[in-house]
C-alpha cells in the first residue's frame, strides 16, 4: 500500500462523534487490546522528543492526554489539543494543564509557534494527511520537529497473526465489552488502511520536512516518524 492508495474518507464529524462515544472506556480498552504495550510506545515517543530538548510542545489529537501528561511531567511547556470535548475532559481530570479544543487541520496558532509537535495514534484519523502535515509544519518553529507515533506495517512473519487479531479477535472482544463495537471495527479498519512506514516518510518529505526518519517497535506494529522544519 502507498500513501496515494489510502483514499478511505475519514469524515471528521463521525470521527469526533465516535471518540466522544468511546471516551469513558478509552484508556482501559487501549491497555487491554494492546496488552499494556501502548504505555511503552508512548514512553518511546517521549524519549524521541527529549533528544531535541524542546521548550514548547504541542500534543496534537491528545485524546485522554497520556502523552501530554508524560511530557508535562518531564518539564516541557505542553499544550494538548483535540477536537473531541469528552476526550479533553479525561485529559483535564488526569492533570494536563494546558488544553484546547481544536481541529488539527486548521489550528488556532500563529506560524512558528512550537519547538515540537507529537501525535500518538491520532494522525491516521485526519481527513487529509498531506494537508495535515502542511498545517503541522506551519505551526512548527524553524528547526522544530514533528514526532508521529502510529500503527505501521508489521514484519512479514507476524502479519497473518496480527491481521487476524485486528480483524477478528479485537472486534469480537469489543462486542463483548463495549457498547460501541462498531467503533473498534473502524479502528481496526483504519489501522489496516494506514500507509506503510515508507509511504508516510515519503509524504513527510514531499510536504517539506527534512531529516525524515522512522523507528519501528514491537515487530513493526507501530513506528515513530520524525521530520524537521527547515
Ligand atoms: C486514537 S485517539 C489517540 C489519543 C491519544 N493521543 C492517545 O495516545 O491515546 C485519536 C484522537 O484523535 C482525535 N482527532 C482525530 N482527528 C482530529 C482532528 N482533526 N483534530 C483534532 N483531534 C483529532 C480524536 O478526537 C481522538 O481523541
Amino acid at each position: 500500500m502507498n500513501a496515494n492508495s489510502e483514499t478511505t474518507p475519514r469524515d471528521p464529524a463521525k470521527v469526533q462523534e465516535m471518540f466522544g462515544k468511546i471516551s469513558k472506556p478509552y484508556d482501559c480498552i487501549n491497555r487491554l487490546f494492546s496488552l499494556g504495550i501502548d504505555v511503552y510506545w508512548r514512553k518511546q515517543l517521549a524519549v524521541s522528543v527529549a533528544q531535541n530538548q524542546p521548550k514548547s510542545v504541542l500534543d496534537l489529537a491528545t485524546g485522554s492526554g497520556d502523552v501530554a501528561l508524560l511530557l508535562q511531567k518531564q518539564g516541557y511547556d505542553v499544550t494538548g489539543m483535540d477536537f473531541c470535548a469528552p476526550m479533553l475532559e479525561l485529559a483535564k481530570k488526569k492533570g494536563v494543564k494546558k488544553l484546547l479544543q481544536g481541529d488539527a487541520m486548521n489550528m488556532p496558532f500563529p506560524d512558528n509557534s512550537f519547538d515540537a509537535i507529537t501525535i500518538a495514534f491520532g494522525f491516521r484519523n485526519f481527513v487529509n494527511y498531506e494537508l495535515a502535515l502542511k498545517e503541522i509544519r506551519r505551526v512548527l518553529k524553524p528547526g522544530g520537529m514533528v514526532h508521529i507515533l502510529e500503527f505501521s506495517n508489521p514484519s512479514r512473519w507476524f502479519c497473518g497473526l496480527y491481521y487476524f487479531y485486528l480483524s477478528k479477535v479485537m472486534p469480537f472482544m469489543a462486542g463483548l465489552i463495549s457498547r460501541n463495537p462498531k467503533a473498534y471495527s473502524y479502528l481496526a479498519n483504519s489501522v489496516e488502511k494506514f500507509p506503510d512506514a515508507e509511504s508516510l516518510s515519503w509524504l513527510l518529505a514531499v510536504t517539506g520536512y527534512e531529516k525524515v526518519s522512522w523507528q519501528k517497535y514491537t515487530f513493526g506494529i507501530v513506528a515513530i516518524h520524525h521530520g524537521s522544519k527547515k
